[in-house]
């Protein structure tokens, strides 16, 4: 099959995420021009938009119009999202507070006079895993019922006009629960379980016992003797914990959203995290030097050039997001 063909039936088969590295510039830019002209009510276009790609009136996708007529479409929302801004936000335990979830901090830092430390520690586990797991099922108890609030559904609202990454600490789901697409999580997600000897648990000391692969979504609170299929470990929250290593931090993908953010007037907004612990102290350094930069929380650090917002998140994330969006 023709080459310029195979691309055209790759448009609507897949995402242009996946297509446009292989597309030589000329070709980009008459998609782009036809895919933004395109018109769902009118399939002559879409038409136009087969007949450019080397098809012919026998060429059977000239007559799968409905199909063309989608993949202009999708072409258009990929080349509508390029063209957006970028917004970073990086989020903490402050910004879930407002939901009913309290920091670690705010609830004095103790759990059934345990210091919180001391359960959400890699250590802690060895010590006792029972104890590690009752804190847990507290915590899933905790969040399950939670609901995104203002200040959630105001950051999701922030897609309408640009393109949105989420960097978070937090464990919960409330961002993804408000409509926000893109949310990585740094710390793991308190609805996924995982074996005690998981891959991705990178310890301090570099301790090599960790090569088992199994995870899985976690429906109810993880019990002390439910096992891994795999290697019959223990399993455990999917959450990372004080002396385990960050491993999602994508330093690359960082380097390349900095310089987005940098040099094409994107923003980057930091919420409800205290900025003591890595990496949000990194985090605030590294993007220092974009322009558009704001430290959203109750109790707002004096950092750089930073914008303060001083207040709870879901008060004064809706007055800044309208902002951004004006
Ligand atoms: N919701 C969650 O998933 C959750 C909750 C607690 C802790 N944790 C985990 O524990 C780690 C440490 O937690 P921590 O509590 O020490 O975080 P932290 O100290 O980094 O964050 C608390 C910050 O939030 C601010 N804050 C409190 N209430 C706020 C509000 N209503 N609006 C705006 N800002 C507010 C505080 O001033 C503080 O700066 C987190 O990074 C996370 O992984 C997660
Ligand atoms: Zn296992």
């Amino acid at each position: 099959m023709d080459t310029t063909i195979q691309l055209v039936k790759m448009a609507t088969e897949r995402s242009p995420e996946e297509i446009v590295p292989f597309l030589p510039d000329v070709f980009q830019k008459r998609i782009r021009q036809d895919a933004m002209d395109a018109d769902p009510a009118n399939p002559k276009r879409v038409f136009h938009m087969g007949s450019w790609a080397g098809t012919t009136d026998e060429d059977p996708f000239v007559k799968e119009t409905r199909t063309f007529n989608e993949g202009a479409l999708i072409w258009k929302s990929f080349f509508e999202r390029e063209n957006m801004k970028t917004v970073i936000v990086f989020s903490g335990a402050g910004l879930s507070a407002d939901s009913g979830i309290p920091t670690f901090r705010d609830s004095g830092g103790l759990w059934e006079n345990h210091n919180v430390e001391d359960v959400a520690e890699h250590e802690a586990w060895f010590r006792d895993k029972e104890l590690v797991l009752r804190f847990y099922e507290q915590r899933f108890n905790g969040y399950k019922d939670c609901k995104p609030h203002l200040g959630h559904e105001a950051l999701a609202r922030l897609e309408q006009k640009f393109k949105v990454v989420h960097i978070t600490q937090n464990i919960d789901d409330l961002l993804e629960q408000a409509g926000c697409s893109d949310v990585r999580h740094l710390h793991g997600r308190i609805r996924s379980k995982k074996c005690e000897w998981h891959k991705d648990i990178t310890t301090l000391d570099g301790d090599r016992k960790f090569v088992c692969d199994f995870k899985a979504e976690m429906i109810e609170p993880v019990k002390l003797g439910e096992l891994c299929p795999k290697c019959g470990g223990q399993m455990r929250p999917d959450v990372v914990w004080f002396n385990e290593a960050v491993g999602n931090l994508n330093y690359d993908e960082m380097k390349d959203w900095c310089k987005e953010v940098k040099y094409n007037d994107g923003i980057f907004i930091c919420a409800g995290t205290s900025v003591q612990v890595y990496p949000a102290g990194y985090m605030v350094s590294f993007f220092s030097q974009v322009k558009n930069k704001f430290i959203v929380d109750r109790k707002p650090q004096k950092i750089a050039d930073y914008e303060l917002i001083e207040g709870n998140a879901s008060e004064t994330l809706p007055v800044l997001v309208d902002r951004l969006m004006s």
